[in-house]
């Protein structure tokens, strides 16, 4: 039969025989020691965690030697790899083997789980590698294969997304309980080699002719990546309050967006503007028009600026403040001014008349 067309397991089987990894240090049959690699290479690189693995395992050759030693002794091994938490489960975990497995590392997933640390796709994954047994294993190199492969968009962190993940690595395992060992590292393979996350070797891939991804050309859109949350909106209005060619700017506060930046003064709505520039500024003015809202995108909001363009009628302006300045759009122009206001300041003359002079 065409190697195209056999099953998808053994279509990866066969690739992880010929193609995949083999001597890694942990490939071995101690479940123990496997679990300790597992543990090891969440979140760290395989060469990061070689020298690791081979300290740990001459200092704590078995579970026994593990679960005796003091914490402290543990996590000085682990002292560089990071996330302690998984050094002090560890030690945990091999304290329960001794008190719940009289001290003899469980033989099934579904035990393995009860140990502190272990998640499903690391009890999975054990299991598979030292007993042969049919549960699938789902971390997120297999994620990115699956959702890649079968065409399955949405967060893979949603719940509904990965369970249906869930289902389809349980309906692709092999029939044969004895292919699992080499099927799970070959999922692992896959994804570590072929199947990344950028620029994915799909020419040498064995599941390359039904992939729904690499037919439809989709394999940079999957997985899809979490959906970004709603930034908040925020609101203001800026004040263009022109007189004799010239336009008031205001210094902001030293903290904050646009720390220390001129730009122009803001009130609340319209209706406040008048207030706030009788108030601050001791001017009588009216409104001579509303310009087109300005959206400013910042990391964590989205500022509408609507600006309003103010006429002054009487009053005596006041500038003994150094905060406050009259400058010529030209001026202001040259001062450190945020972009909108930039924007603002460059937007052509409305036709009702002037900006303000140049
Ligand atoms: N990452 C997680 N488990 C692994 C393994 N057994 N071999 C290589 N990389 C891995």
């Amino acid at each position: 039969m065409p190697l195209e067309l056999l099953p998808f397991a053994e279509r990866l089987t066969r690739w992880q025989r010929n193609h995949g990894r083999h001597d890694l240090p942990w490939q071995v049959a101690d479940p123990y020691r496997v679990w300790l690699s597992e543990i090891m290479l969440q979140q760290t690189q395989v060469a990061t965690v070689i020298p690791y693995y081979q300290r740990f395992t001459e200092s704590f050759p078995d579970v026994v030697s593990l679960a005796a030693a003091p914490l402290d002794e543990v996590l000085a091994h682990w002292a560089g790899l990071g996330y302690y938490t998984r050094a002090r489960n560890l030690h945990a975990a091999a304290g329960k083997v001794m008190s719940a497995f009289a001290g003899s590392f469980p033989a099934t997933a579904a035990e393995m789980e009860m140990l502190p640390g272990v998640g499903r796709s690391t009890a999975a994954a054990i299991a598979g590698f030292c007993f042969a047994e049919r549960s699938p294993i789902l971390d997120g190199n297999v994620k990115r294969v699956l959702t890649r492969w079968a065409g399955v968009a949405g967060f893979p962190g949603e719940r509904k997304v990965e369970q249906q993940l869930w289902a389809l690595a349980e309906a692709l395992l092999p029939e044969q309980a004895a292919d699992m060992p080499a099927y799970t590292q070959g999922m692992m393979d896959l994804g570590a080699t072929l199947c990344t996350r950028s620029k994915p070797r799909c020419q040498a891939c064995p599941l390359r002719e039904d992939c729904r991804a690499h037919i439809e050309g989709r394999q940079a859109e999957l997985p899809t990546r979490k959906p970004r949350k709603a930034i908040p909106e925020r609101q203001t209005v800026m004040l263009l309050l022109e007189h004799e060619g010239r336009l008031l700017l205001e210094r902001r506060p030293p903290t904050g967006i646009w720390g220390g930046l001129w730009s122009l003064p803001e009130a609340a709505s319209a209706a406040e503007a008048q207030l706030l520039c009788r108030q601050r500024f001791g001017l009588d003015v009216e409104l001579a028009e509303t310009l087109p809202a300005l959206v400013h995108t910042f990391t964590h909001f989205r500022l509408t600026i609507t600006p309003l363009r103010l006429r002054v009628t009487g009053g005596q302006h006041r500038v003994a403040d150094a905060d406050l300045a009259w400058l010529r759009r030209s001026e202001a122009l040259k001062a450190g001014i945020p972009t909108p206001v930039r924007k603002l300041l460059q937007a052509k003359a409305r036709p009702q008349g002037e900006l303000f002079e140049q």
